[in-house]
């Protein structure tokens, strides 16, 4: 979380800042502040909340400085406010950080001890001050930095300003990304390659334990022993990057309808549509493995627990499943033949790379699926499974979430062929069942109407709970993900067959119930389940098909009928009206759609 940046320009630098961070807010938009060496001495201006407020305050207090570092902050320790907002200044350093220093506490009480006056709440703080005493006791800039870094514990990135030098930003990185931009006679640092995408796409991307030492020059860079090590230089894609909203109001909107075009993009880069094949992927060998665990965070988790069904369908191979937060600490004996797959759009979580890290000393091969290719998961994994999504804006996974199914199933189906429990006929009717999964997506699409015209109501509800059984209970978990973070309308998704183990004691005539039923095998199932809200009151919004509509025989509040389709793609297709009815709840509710309260696109901390 944060987001962070370092300019050594030729021209003044404080618009350029704002300019890469309107493209880091994704990390996090409580607050932003910028740094700047002015007549040679440190300058700030920070301000609380989004970045337009640190905008307008630049607006009537122009800075001067060609060189600086700016911020995007994700609050961890101090609240959200001008005080706690970085950078962090003392009378010699400014310092910009992405992440936590677990041993704030103590230093913060020796640097006290020793007279230092601390000004926010904040973990960061200290660093600023002990690269201050290091200073002070005649250390040059680049000593002084890591031998506060010697001194924190935790994971972080960091880029520091220092006063009176015009020329020197020295970045840090140790558990979180920090990348390095070259120009021609100016320099760059970033928490990513997307936020350096207007100024240069030559990046280096700084290895754990690395301090690079930026002059307008270049950048030389220390590893963790305080060897001068090369790092390779990379061309990203941030360039392409362009925030556009198009025709719609919300980036969220603008990536739900996407999903078609995406699906349909990463199933052909997966599947061989006109041979009827899985392409199988590259690097991983299904029939020497006997064993899967998936790992990844919110909604990244919910599409490996969707995988899990198909893997072991598919693929007759056994899957545990594990949100990343429990998995790296669980100690879990894995199998010596396993395969570990991470799932995670911005390839930066914390708990998910330490999961991989985990893996990886548990001898596992390692498939990250991800988005971001440059993201440190990637670089991480044996083999990268792109999602193709293109940059995903709002802060509520969408179109990310569709693409992470998409290439799971492809991946399912080719473990499947490769295992011998699916043949040919099998494996081509079931290439041709996704095949038509953007077709589906465009008919679900279409519902839009009749999805706000219900969301109207539910925008007038406190509480919703989502039903769903077999891979429809995993869409009920995302559902009501989706409806809580973006709505703040408290939501619970349920495996229908629980539903009578507790949660139907809250079940009342004010309770909707979204239930998630394609006519498929457990269909019946789950209308025992349905009956048993009606029985008590309950409002059910009935999510199915046509079939499942006429045998349902339910008085429901609502029925949505899309398409009849295999059983196998539903929770592709079935996505698309939770997104929907969560999305336009939120438009009804006014809350902040692309960007809800305390929430950020990427968790770079525990
Ligand atoms: C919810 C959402 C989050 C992310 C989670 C993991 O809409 O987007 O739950 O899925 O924070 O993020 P990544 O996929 O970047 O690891």
């Amino acid at each position: 979380m944060c987001g962070i940046i370092g300019i050594l320009g030729q021209t003044p630098v404080a618009p350029l800042l704002v300019d890469g961070l309107k493209r880091l807010e994704y990390r996090g938009y409580d607050s932003a502040g910028i740094a700047v060496i002015e007549g040679g001495h440190l300058a700030s201006l920070r301000a609380e909340g989004k970045l337009r407020n640190l905008e307008a305050k630049l607006a009537g207090n122009r800075k001067a400085g060609r060189i600086g570092i700016g911020h995007t902050r994700w609050a961890t320790h101090g609240v959200p406010s001008e005080r706690n907002a970085h950078p962090h200044l003392t009378e010699r350093v400014a310092v910009v950080h992405n992440g936590i220093f677990e041993n704030f506490r103590e230093l913060r009480l020796e640097l006290e001890a020793a007279g230092r006056v601390f000004s926010s709440d904040t973990d960061t703080e200290v660093m600023a001050h002990l690269v201050t005493a290091n200073l002070a006791d005649g250390m040059a800039p680049l000593a002084a930095v890591q031998a506060a870094l010697a001194r924190v514990r935790g994971a972080f990135a960091l880029a520091f300003l220092f006063e009176g030098e015009d020329d020197l930003v020295i970045g840090a990185r140790r558990g979180s990304p920090l990348a390095i931009g070259w120009g021609a006679g100016e320099m760059f640092l970033g928490s990513d390659g997307i936020a350096l995408g207007p100024f240069t796409d030559e990046i280096t991307y700084l290895d754990e334990g690395d301090v690079a030492v930026v002059t307008r020059a270049g950048a030389v860079i220390h590893d963790e022993t305080g060897r001068v090590v090369e790092r390779p230089v990379t061309r990203t894609h941030g360039n392409t990057y362009v925030a556009d909203k198009g025709n719609h109001r919300h980036f969220m909107v603008k990536e739900i309808h996407e999903q078609p075009e995406v699906t349909g993009r990463t199933l052909a880069h997966y599947l061989d549509l006109a041979e009827g094949r899985a392409r199988p992927p590259e690097g991983i060998d299904f029939s020497r493995i006997d064993r899967l665990s998936i790992t990844a965070c919110g909604t990244a988790f919910y599409a490996g627990f969707v995988a899990k069904y198909w893997f072991e369908r598919f693929a007759r191979l056994p899957v545990d499943i594990d949100i990343a937060s429990e998995f790296r600490y669980r100690e879990q004996p894995l199998s010596k033949d396993g395969l570990a797959i991470v799932i995670s759009q911005s390839g930066e979580t914390a708990d998910t790379l330490a999961s991989l890290r985990y893996a990886r000393v548990e001898g596992q091969r390692i498939a990250a699926v991800v988005n971001v290719r440059e993201s440190t998961i990637a670089r991480e994994a044996d083999v990268v499974l792109p999602i193709l999504a293109g940059p995903e804006i709002g802060v509520a996974s969408t179109k990310a979430f569709t693409a992470q199914l998409a290439v799971l199933a492809a991946t399912a189906i080719a473990a499947g062929r490769a295992r011998g429990s699916i043949d040919d006929v099998e494996e081509a009717r079931l290439v041709a069942a996704f095949s038509e999964v953007p077709r589906l997506m465009h008919e679900a699409l279409r519902l839009e109407g009749q999805i706000e015209a219900l969301a109207r109501d539910l925008a007038k509800v406190k509480h919703c709970l989502y039903l769903g059984r077999g891979t429809s209970y995993p869409i009920a978990l995302e559902g009501a993900l989706k409806l809580k973070e973006i709505s703040y309308i408290h939501a619970e998704g349920y495996a229908a067959g629980e539903l009578k183990h507790g949660p139907i004691a809250l079940i009342d005539e004010e309770m909707p119930v979204v239930v998630i039923a394609p006519f498929d095998r457990v269909f019946e199932k789950t209308v025992s389940n349905m009956q048993e809200v009606a029985a008590r009151g309950g409002r059910i919004i009935l999510v199915t098909d046509r079939k499942g509509a006429e045998a349902a025989a339910i008085d429901a509040a609502a029925t949505i009928i899309l398409p009849e389709m295999p059983a196998s793609v539903t929770p592709l297709v079935y996505s698309i009206p939770v997104q929907l009815l969560a999305y336009h709840t939120a438009v009804f509710m006014g809350t902040d759609v692309d960007q809800p309260r305390n929430l950020a696109k990427s968790v770079t901390v525990e």
